[in-house]
């Protein structure tokens, strides 16, 4: 198929790497430079506020808007109507507002890219999407000095390269699972389930455990057992290699920070928050089972030693 043709001659193209590095460097050069504002605004961007990833519901907005400029021209060209011919060069100034936008949100994801494939081709959607906004920024001009024919013909071409480029967008997520949660697929038991004994888990230190096709989390913290999935929600990374900052994990790959406590995101790159996992200890061992995602659950606290006149108390009723 020609398109598949496509994406494989994209993905051959090595020339491209050294401008992925030099791009990629320079966005996380200058988010980390820019410190805590720098995050707020990268996690903004990624949409970790929103619990989605935000730049596929903007691009929906110059995608939306140009499909109806394009109608409006085919409109506009058949009656020849000068007031339709208005609505769509409205229509093309909303879409590139929006794919301003659209591209912030898409260059924060990209610069995570590390994978060869997948890295060029976002790089190609990219410098696609700059040469559509360049063309339907052409066509506002040549509108604007009264060519309206020139003007229409720019933005169909620059329609036919956005819609290429979002072939390749959706190619990215479809094929090479950009931009979806990572941990989906981890299904912890149900039922309360056996993962090791307690005097197995040392105080403070990030344990992985496998419950059939689960990747678990646990930590001793204090008189607590907490869990979380193990399985960054973000490309997959292992959480139990990562950084513990307080109550939270920070993933060793790209800095996702999740709370330990119910697995919702503290920082992104991530926008989809870790299952937290409810423990328990019984005879001394540990067992798990599954709780909710990015929701509070019942984590094991040890309970303190009666104090001598309640153990006397016990003794003598028998309690
Ligand atoms: S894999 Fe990217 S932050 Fe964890």
């Amino acid at each position: 198929m020609a398109s598949e043709a496509l994406v494989q001659a994209i993905t051959r193209q090595e020339w491209m790497d050294p401008v992925a590095d030099l791009l990629q460097g320079a966005v996380s050069g200058a988010v980390e430079k820019t410190g805590a504002t720098g995050q707020a605004v990268a996690d903004a961007l990624h949409g970790t506020w929103l619990g989605h990833p935000l730049h596929p519901a903007l691009t929906d907005v110059p995608v939306g808007a140009w499909t109806a400029a394009a109608a409006l021209d085919a409109i506009a060209a058949a009656r020849n109507s000068e007031a339709v011919d208005q609505c769509a060069t409205g229509a093309i100034a909303i879409g590139l507002v929006g794919a301003l936008g659209a591209a912030a949100a898409g260059l924060m994801d990209w610069r995570h890219i590390s994978h060869q494939q997948p890295r060029r081709l976002g790089l190609t959607h990219g410098l696609l999407n700059i040469g559509a906004a360049l063309l339907y920024g052409t066509s506002l001009i040549a509108r604007r000095r009264g060519a309206r024919g020139v003007g229409r013909g720019l933005a169909f071409l620059g329609y036919a390269t956005a819609g290429l480029s979002a072939y390749l967008g959706g190619h990215l997520v479809f094929e090479h699972h950009l931009g979806v949660d990572h941990a989906t697929e981890q299904k912890p038991p149900q039922e309360w389930t056996w993962v090791m004994a307690e005097s197995d888990l040392p105080e403070g230190e990030p344990r992985r455990v496998d419950v059939g096709d689960a990747r678990i989390l646990l930590l001793r913290r204090g008189d607590q057992i907490l869990a979380i999935g193990e399985k960054c929600t973000h490309l997959g990374g292992p959480l139990a290699e990562g950084k513990l900052e307080g109550d939270s994990i920070v993933c060793p790959w790209h800095g996702s920070r999740f709370s330990l406590e119910d697995g919702h995101v503290i920082n992104g790159p991530a926008v989809f928050p870790e299952r937290c996992i409810e423990t328990r200890v019984r005879d001394g061992q540990i067992e798990v089972r599954a709780g909710g995602r990015g929701e509070s659950c019942q984590h094991h606290r040890a309970q303190p030693a009666p104090v001598e006149s309640e153990a006397r108390e016990m003794l003598m009723t028998g309690s």
